[in-house]
């Protein structure tokens, strides 16, 4: 199926039903909205702003947060970091109460020596990653903890660079993609009626924003390489019908979907007003000079059903049920609250496609 075709024979349905002129126009504005270039442009933006207030390291003189300091200095080499990772290799499940990871520690591994192979060079990181690769197998989720597919796209760069020891992690990483591809014969996460990504219920849209850098990031490694697509079974995905359903994706988050909302706070006509974020939800120590405590925070803002008083720009929450239905309540956390690794891939997302390649 083509994807961009749907798209546009959506935009013909409302010109032919369109009787009332205005209704058209505003069918049009419904469809026009989330995608056009000034819009990614605005979303990236403020996906980018919801990094900075959160980044470590030695900040640049521009960044936008200006109560913002360098911090974590000294924290490290990673190559150092690597060499002890890999020497002391074990569960943190064993003692872990929160964020255990259920992968194991074999998919770091292949993604740190992934990434240290790409930074620095040094040949003996991808000689890691060669030698490791019997621990690599096809997923169908990427995620803070299962981050197989993100090392298997990177080597699978290098396989297409002439690395053909590679091919296994190549055929895992084109598992990954035929696992998600609507259509697929090896499909294994399905979409919602309204066409988003659902792996689960808790922060879906995690899964949804990670799993699309990488179709994205995926079919830039097709075009460079004069590769068509993508053999799943018996069907094959051309690499435009890869981009646009990871275009699907972008577009549903900032509003194309039955809700006709934004899923990034501050973007959009309607976006969550409710967010899960403590931040957010307690007022500034302009507005509200004395001290909050615990359980007031808890009575007074938590449980509030007013709107957070301050408007968390950049914020992408944990999205729709299966039924691409939101329910914007501060206490519901599995789909309110935002994280890192929402907004972390779904901004390499919306640059694909702003950048060169798009
Ligand atoms: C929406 O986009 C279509 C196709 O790009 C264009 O023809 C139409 O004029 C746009 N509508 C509005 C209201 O911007
Ligand atoms: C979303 O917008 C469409 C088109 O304007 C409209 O038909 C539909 O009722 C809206 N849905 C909601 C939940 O607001």
């Amino acid at each position: 199926m083509n994807y961009s075709l749907v798209a546009s024979g959506l935009l013909l349905w409302c010109a032919i039903v369109g009787h009332n002129g205005l209704a058209m126009v505003m069918d049009e504005k419904v469809v026009n909205a989330s995608s056009s270039y000034s819009s990614y442009k605005d979303a990236l933006g403020k996906a980018i702003l919801f990094f900075e207030g959160q980044r470590s390291g030695k900040l640049p003189s521009k960044q936008r947060v200006h109560w913002r300091g360098d911090s974590a200095l000294s924290d490290g080499n990673l190559q150092n970091l690597f060499d002890l990772a890999d020497k002391f290799r074990g569960s943190y499940s064993a003692s872990c109460p929160f964020y255990c990871s259920f992968s194991s520690y074999q998919d770091e591994l292949l993604w740190a020596a992934s990434w240290l192979y790409k930074a620095s060079g040094e040949m003996k990181y991808l000689d890691y990653a060669l030698s490791n690769q019997g621990w690599s197998h096809g997923v169908a989720e990427f995620s803070w903890d299962n981050k197989f597919i993100g090392a298997q796209t990177l080597l699978t760069k290098e396989f297409y660079n002439g690395k053909k020891e590679l091919s296994k992690i190549k055929g895992d990483a084109e598992s990954f993609i035929c696992s998600l591809m609507p259509g697929s014969s090896s499909l294994q996460i399905k979409t919602t009626p309204g066409g988003l990504l659902f792996t689960r219920d808790n922060v879906n849209l995690q899964y949804v924003t990670s799993s699309t850098l990488v179709l994205m990031v995926f079919s830039n490694i097709l075009k460079k390489n004069r590769i068509d697509g993508v053999q799943c079974g018996s069907v094959h995905f051309s690499r435009s019908q890869i981009k646009a359903f990871a275009k699907s994706q972008v577009d549903y988050i900032l509003g194309k979907n039955p809700m006709n909302m934004s899923y990034m706070v501050g973007f959009g006509r309607k976006y969550p007003q409710q967010l899960h974020h403590r931040g957010s939800s307690i007022p500034s120590i302009r507005d509200h000079p004395a001290k909050v405590g615990c359980n007031e925070g808890q009575s007074n803002y938590l449980n509030s059903p007013n709107p957070n008083p301050n408007i968390h720009v950049g914020a992408i929450v944990g999205g729709p049920d299966s039924n691409d239905h939101f329910n914007d309540a501060r206490s519901d956390f599995s789909h309110n609250e935002p994280a890192i690794y929402i907004n972390a891939a779904f901004v390499g997302s919306v640059a694909s496609l702003l950048g060169k390649n798009k």
